[in-house]
């Protein structure tokens, strides 16, 4: 096991230093900043437009007798590579729009400790500990209710063993970057991140790397280059066509 020891980003938030690896959780430039930027802003919530402005064509689009049903409560569904600290899935529960339930579910193949937990402190930080706790403490492998709005399944194992076939609406890759786990950025798991998601799906991560880019393209995903999180100049978005 690799030792994990506290850092604390440009932005003060907290993340987990690798030392043997000289890998970070989050971006050093700051945690959570990355975190609304890459993962929340640039992924859930295009996902919840676009599943918001569906839902309203099918809806101008249906009969007298549909309209005066009421709607259907809006759901998508988020997957995402790494859960490790929770400070995605934590900040996707905090935000989750009005009207929108979602999905979650988040792959890790070696769970932080509760020390450790408490060593980043994301509730406090975030102003809500109680719920960043319940988070962790809710069951593995089977879908758990953490809000009205959020449902959450943790499930302990390898991204290698993903094999979801058009589940998802959103991927969030947050996997170690290239230089120490570059497997993980190769065509076959690119490949099946593609796989796992319904048409129009989203992966989005803090990578730009040209050779990641490249493999997303071969794998399928129509590429834009955003721009990144304060401190990096660009991070890619994919659609599945
Ligand atoms: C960049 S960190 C994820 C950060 C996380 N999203 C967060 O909000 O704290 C990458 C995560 O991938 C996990 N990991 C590394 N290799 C893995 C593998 N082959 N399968 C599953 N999880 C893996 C690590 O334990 C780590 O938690």
């Amino acid at each position: 096991m690799l030792k994990r020891e506290l850092y604390v980003t440009d932005d003060g938030s907290n993340s987990i230093y690798l030392p043997e690896w000289n890998e970070y959780y989050h971006s050093k430039k700051g945690a959570v900043q990355e975190a609304m930027h890459v993962f929340l802003d640039m992924g859930m919530h295009v996902s919840c437009e676009l599943a918001r402005s569906r839902a309203t064509q099918q809806f101008m689009q249906s009969d007298s007798e549909v309209r005066k049903r009421t709607p259907e409560k809006l759901s998508i569904s988020i997957l995402e590579y790494g859960l490790g600290t929770g400070l995605n899935a934590f900040l996707t529960a905090q935000h989750a729009p009005d009207g929108v339930h979602i999905n979650y579910t988040a792959v890790e193949a070696y769970p932080v400790t509760v020390d450790e937990i408490k060593m980043v402190d994301y509730g406090n930080k975030l102003g809500d500990n109680a719920l960043y706790m319940r988070m962790h403490e809710l069951a593995w492998e089977s879908p758990q209710a953490l809000t009205d709005n959020f449902t959450i399944t943790k499930l302990e194992q390898k991204f290698q063993q993903i094999d979801a076939k058009e589940e998802h609406d959103v991927i969030y890759y947050d996997v170690f970057g290239p230089r120490v786990q570059p497997d993980l950025w190769s065509i076959e798991m690119i490949q099946a991140a593609h796989d796992a998601l319904k048409k129009d799906g989203i992966l989005v991560t803090y990578c730009a790397a040209g050779f990641v880019r490249r493999n997303m393209i071969a794998a399928g995903f129509t590429v834009e280059r955003l721009p990144g999180p304060p401190g990096k100049r660009e991070m890619l978005r994919g659609r599945k066509g």
